[in-house]
């Protein structure tokens, strides 16, 4: 969910005022994928390295957040939306938003119209040391299978479509492993211009592809 502070900046606002203009953005978002019946949407909401930015915003990011998850939970439970995190559950994350967290996935457990998969303290390669580290732990030789079920969450499907905003045109520590075979689409919007129409044409584009997994 890319380009909120440069959103923001063209209008003379302050970067934190993208953030908040990216909440519709991820409304009409999840709306759209259930209009197609997409079953799986995983958005990148925070990462490891975001920490790196002023404290200012990341206090901000965090405390949005958490206000997000209160405004919002209850119309995306109604839905039939579930709520999971990924991420590295550090005690980095403030205790409140830890709670909403855990409250907002309870919640929206037993929902399967569409799983919306929250990347949130994430990266990839975190992730991937985390998974290697719990297979050594328990003495289970490494494997692509033994891998895949020591990630954050076993049971996200591996990417079909990744969409990018924002105009730039890199990973950043996203999903490495589960995008091994992923279509790559990379749009010009920032995020708080991303919806309905913009997920329309990145599935079209999707479309369009011919998938080959590696074979003819
Ligand atoms: C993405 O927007 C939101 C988060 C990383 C939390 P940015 O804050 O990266 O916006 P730009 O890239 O500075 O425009
Ligand atoms: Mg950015």
């Amino acid at each position: 969910m890319d380009g909120n502070g440069r959103w923001a900046e063209q209008r003379n606002l302050v970067r934190t005022d993208g953030h908040a203009a990216g909440e519709q953005a991820l409304v009409d978002t999840v709306d759209a994928c259930l209009e197609l019946g997409i079953k799986w949407l995983t958005v990148y909401a925070f990462s490891t390295e975001n920490w790196r930015r002023p404290v200012s915003e990341v206090r901000y990011l965090m405390n949005f957040n958490e206000q997000l998850l209160l405004r919002r939970r209850d119309e995306l439970n109604e839905k039939g939306v579930r709520i999971k995190f990924v991420g590295r559950r550090d005690w980095r994350i403030p205790r409140k938003l830890l709670r909403r967290i855990e409250e907002t996935e309870a919640l929206t457990a037993n929902n399967d119209v569409l799983t919306l998969s929250i990347a949130f303290n994430y990266g990839s390669r975190a992730e991937l040391v985390d998974a290697v580290k719990a297979l050594n732990a328990e003495g289970i030789e490494p494997s692509e299978e033994a891998i895949s079920a020591k990630l954050y969450d076993p049971s996200m499907p591996e990417v079909d479509l990744w969409v990018r905003t924002s105009g730039e045109h890199r990973i950043s520590n996203f999903l490495l492993w589960q995008s091994a075979y992923a279509e790559f689409v990379f749009v010009d919007a920032f995020w708080p211009d991303f919806g309905r129409n913009e997920v329309h044409e990145a599935v079209i584009e999707f479309q369009r592809r011919n998938r080959r997994f590696g074979g003819l």
